[in-house]
């Protein structure tokens, strides 16, 4: 009998009819003569409840029956007189697919911490919670590329091995198939490059951002979807070593063009979760609420689905770097000495507390910074008259502080040549990037969006490490 999913299921009223579900069983609970099982499918966030009268032929399988087990169930559509589902299944036969040994399968009907479920990454799909995660996290990935194709944006695949390093931090992971053990060396002693696979070299993408530009600058509006690697040893709840950025470019655009594409693509998804991920919201919610129930109520976040309305309701703050300062010198937090890092001076870079206190303090909606000073930012922003600044724009969200970094970009060949040697950019790593400069050059501009950092945010979850399936940390690539 062919197989209806759970989710589909769900919204039949058919009753009487015969009808064949697979999944996983959640609960099993019951008395002598009848048994209830919860079974799930990942379809939905919901169960199917199975009624199962016992009989000597259901005996021998309900024994074996525990949470965890793999299930083909045939049985009656029935309506539920039962409270929280309006449909069961009141099976007639039951083939087990998979045992799941309760003294070994480590998930049990109770509530398991994040920290565990971290160390059983392999199973944690099976919970409410991270499949919910896994559904928004596709949702969110189908509305993106929804976005940019509903508005003519080609999507671009940027490389993953490069040469090049694209923010100019030096945070890549190397990719080399030379004898770690055995290392040739050139005449200055050095690791001889020219032998390794690509004959120089090479690293993982920091950002697909470099590529995106080549390709804006023909395509006129691109965008990256990939994912990035960055080997900086920040153990934060904001940082992976391995996440996934969008990154669009657009030609003829300014840094303002810039900003209203950001603030358009993030209230489309934000829309988009909140029409389509309702049942998944609603339990995070839940979640949240639950597990914020013990703090004292200035310290709780604003409800999930109010925290996402709120987002779209509000036009994002735009100021300058230099205004930031300027309010942030004159917070309590900062002359109360209260900040991490106190700010006593124009040209600080700003920290994740700073950001969050713009954003959920002081203005309370989301804050676009511009103008940062060219020192703190990449060698490839647009440079402004006054010498000091770059234009430059980070999208701050409640929560996770800066969740997209952009700028309008130097198309001056000078001007970035200048800089690249100032900031000591090897040229010959990055000379076709310099002459797109020269040929046909125009204004344009693009920005990053951190996946996981959207994801955590819709979510309301508190670590990154929870928003990515399997996350690449310091010391942790365990699955
Ligand atoms: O600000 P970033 O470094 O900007 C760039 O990479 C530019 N090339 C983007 C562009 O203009 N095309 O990174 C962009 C975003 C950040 O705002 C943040 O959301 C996310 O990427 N991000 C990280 N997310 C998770 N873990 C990390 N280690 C991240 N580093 C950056
Ligand atoms: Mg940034």
């Amino acid at each position: 009998m062919k197989r209806t999913e759970i989710k589909d299921l769900l919204e039949r009223a058919d009753f009487g009819s015969k009808v064949n579900v697979k999944g996983w069983v959640r609960t099993k609970r019951g008395s002598k003569n009848v048994s209830f099982i919860a079974l799930n499918d990942g379809s939905t966030i919901k169960n199917v409840q199975l009624v199962v009268e016992m009989s000597p032929a259901m005996e021998p399988l309900l024994e074996k029956i525990h949470t965890g087990a793999a299930l083909s169930v045939t049985g009656d559509l029935t309506e539920s007189m039962g409270s929280g589902q309006k449909v069961e299944v009141h099976a007639t036969d039951i083939e087990i697919l998979g045992v799941a040994n309760p003294n070994d399968y480590p998930l049990q009907p109770k509530k398991h911490s994040l920290e565990f479920l971290r160390e059983k990454a392999h199973l944690r799909y099976r919970t409410n919670t991270f499949s919910a995660i896994a559904r928004i996290r596709h949702a969110m990935i189908f509305a993106i590329h929804k976005f940019f194709n509903d508005r003519g944006f080609y999507n671009i695949h940027s490389p993953i091995i490069t040469g090049s390093d694209a923010e100019g931090a030096g945070e890549m992971f190397q990719v080399t198939t030379l004898d770690l053990n055995n290392i040739p060396k050139n005449e200055e002693g050095k690791a001889d490059f020219q032998t390794d696979f690509f004959g120089k070299a090479t690293n993982l993408t920091v950002s697909g951002q470099l590529e995106a530009e080549l390709a804006a600058l023909a395509l006129s509006k691109v965008y990256t979807f990939g994912p990035t690697f960055r080997a900086e040893n920040s153990n934060t709840t904001r940082h992976l070593a391995e996440f996934w950025m969008i990154e669009p470019e657009v030609a003829f655009c300014d840094i303002n063009d810039d900003m209203d594409l950001a603030e358009d693509m993030l209230k489309y998804v934000i829309r988009y979760a909140l029409d389509n991920c309702k049942d998944d919201l609603e339990f995070l919610s839940k979640r949240l609420l639950d597990e914020e129930k013990n703090k004292k109520a200035d310290e709780r976040s604003m409800e999930l689905i109010e925290k996402l309305n709120f987002v779209l309701d509000n036009d994002f703050e735009r100021i300058t770097y230099t205004e930031a300062i300027q309010i942030l010198r004159n917070s309590k937090p900062n002359k109360k000495k209260r900040f991490q890092f106190v700010i006593d001076g124009w040209g600080a870079d700003l920290q994740s507390e700073h950001e969050r206190y713009l954003v959920e303090k002081h203005f309370k909606k989301p804050v676009i910074l511009t103008d940062y000073p060219k020192e703190i930012k990449a060698f490839y922003m647009k440079q402004n008259d006054d010498g000091k600044t770059v234009r430059a724009m980070d999208v701050l969200f409640p929560q996770i502080g800066e969740i997209i970094g952009g700028s309008q970009r130097e198309e001056e060949y000078d001007k970035l040549a200048t800089r690249m040697k100032e900031m000591d950019i090897p040229e010959e790593s990055m000379w076709w990037y310099l002459e797109t400069r020269k040929f046909g050059t125009v204004p344009h501009a693009g920005f990053g969006l951190g996946f996981e950092r959207l994801i955590l945010f819709l979510t309301g979850m508190g670590n990154i490490r929870d928003v990515i399936p399997f996350p690449r940390t310091p010391l942790n690539c365990e699955f």
